[in-house]
């Protein structure tokens, strides 16, 4: 992608409705708009990072056997009577009359509908166990949105839901979630911490939410810092072996780590070596629940059991802030210049720098830069505008690609670029093919390097 050819308004002052380094990075790098409170648009940049997350929790769910959906974001009214959370949620929900009177919604969440999907298609065990989730935009009329996509009104989230015949087979699948969840947050270059959650008027009584730890999350947490040393690395999981995904969940939650609504002082401080007694904030951005049969049985979502009678199925909601996510990503991985975007999520895998556009020698070495890197499967955004270096550097240091491959009169003709580390500042030359041979490693794409 030519810069000169891409919608990139970046902003040279810090806009002053933003308080978190997430939400004035992602307004200065151009990457969204606000439309209303709590309701943005995605510009270009800001689209590839959010479709980058969205393929990322696709690719996992999927990996574990979830099958995707798309369920609408307008629900009849009449779902939610059934489940009798009509009353219940209160002025967050965005209810809608259409023209003939009928009450609608724009939906928060989606148990309902996909209770009414289910027991409309579903009659027997056989058809047991089954995880349906969708990424779909909800609506929730938050009362202080905030921190940009942090907290809108209007945002993205994968909601999953899983239907099993007993509680045992519901924790499998509870289970199944969180390991799921950890490879996706980690593939974001994220450390997400499962930290045992209340489950608040909803009941039930098994929950975990993920935090990112940040400064400025809105929770407070309490943790044992051997949870942040844990990784899934490339472990091989086995999504049918119940025992061994009971034996994942198991190292990442034994070491204590709660959020102040379930937090207790004694047992913090039994369990916890004082070294390792960590008191942060955090972003919470993903939750696990299981909640039994509280809207199977209102709702008649039944199937035959082995004995030909007829059982409410037990069910759990698995959720992702996938919108969220975007600036929970930055909020963990910024500096004083800009984004640090980390390779798995980045909007473009590589910037290239042209220091002399017009110069018939720099211009032919950034297009076959750009062309080298698109024959190995990656995108790069190209500056080949006529700025000065200073503003193209500024630029590229704000939007955060992880690496930028400089090209200037001098060094094409000693045969050298410059490769330049967004993370660690580090730069080298190089000649142009070991530069893409390098970034192309950082991606674990395997490159020839030729002459
Ligand atoms: N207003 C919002 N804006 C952006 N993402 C949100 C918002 N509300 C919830 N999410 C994300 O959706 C995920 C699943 O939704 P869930 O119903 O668990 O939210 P929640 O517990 O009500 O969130 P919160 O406590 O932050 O209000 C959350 O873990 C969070 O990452
Ligand atoms: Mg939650």
């Amino acid at each position: 992608m030519r810069l000169s050819r891409y919608f990139l308004p970046v902003l040279k002052e810090n806009p002053s409705e933003a308080q978190v380094a997430s939400h004035r990075l992602m307004l200065r790098a151009g990457m969204i708009k606000q439309q209303a409170a709590g309701i943005y648009s995605w510009l270009p940049l800001g689209w590839r990072v959010l479709r980058n997350v969205e393929r990322i929790v696709h690719e996992e769910q999927q990996r574990a056997g979830h099958l995707p959906v798309l369920m609408p974001t307008i629900q009849p009214g009449e779902l939610w009577q059934e489940s009798g959370r009509d009353n219940s949620y209160g002025p967050e929900m965005l209810r809608i009359t259409d023209r003939q009177g009928r009450k609608m919604l724009y939906g928060p969440t989606n148990e309902e509908m996909i209770t009414d999907i289910f027991r409309a298609h579903a009659s027997s065990y056989k058809e047991l166990p089954l995880t349906l989730y969708h990424i779909q935009w909800k609506f929730r009329d938050e009362i202080r949105p905030r921190f940009g996509v942090m907290r809108g009104r209007e945002f993205l989230m994968k909601d999953g839901y899983t239907f099993d015949l007993t509680r045992e087979d519901a924790m499998i699948a509870y289970d199944r979630h969180m390991v799921a969840y950890l490879r996706t947050y980690e593939r974001m270059g994220l450390t997400a911490i499962p930290m045992r959650a209340d489950s608040g008027p909803i009941g039930g009584d098994d929950t975990h939410e993920f935090l990112v730890l940040a400064e400025t999350g809105e929770s407070e947490v309490m943790y044992d810092s051997a949870v942040t040393d844990l990784r899934l690395g490339d472990r091989r999981v086995d999504y049918d072996d119940a025992a061994q995904l009971r034996a994942i969940c198991e190292e990442w939650t034994r070491p204590y780590a709660r959020t102040d609504e379930t937090h207790d002082v004694a047992t913090f401080e039994r369990q916890v070596p004082e070294a390792r007694r960590r008191l942060s904030r955090g972003i919470e951005v993903g939750q696990i629940f299981y909640f039994g049969t509280k809207y199977s049985e209102p709702m008649g979502a039944t199937v035959q059991g082995p004995d030909g009678k007829p059982v409410p199925v037990h069910m759990g909601s698995h959720g992702i802030g996938v919108s969220r996510l975007v600036g929970a990503i930055i909020e963990a991985s910024h500096d004083d210049k800009g984004i640090v975007w980390p390779e798995g999520v980045t909007p473009f895998h590589c910037g290239i720098v042209n220091l002399r556009a017009g110069d018939g020698a720099c211009d032919a070495a950034a297009a076959a830069l750009e062309e080298g890197l698109a024959a190995l499967g990656l995108e790069a955004l190209h500056d080949d505008r006529d700025e000065r270096a200073g503003t193209k550097f500024a630029t590229m240091d704000l939007i955060g690609l992880p690496w930028r491959i400089t090209v200037g009169p001098r060094g094409i003709k000693g045969g050298v670029v410059e490769l330049t580390s967004r993370r660690t500042g580090e730069s080298e030359e190089l000649p142009p093919a070991e530069a893409l041979a390098k970034v192309a490693a950082a991606y674990g794409v395997r490159a020839v390097v030729e002459g």
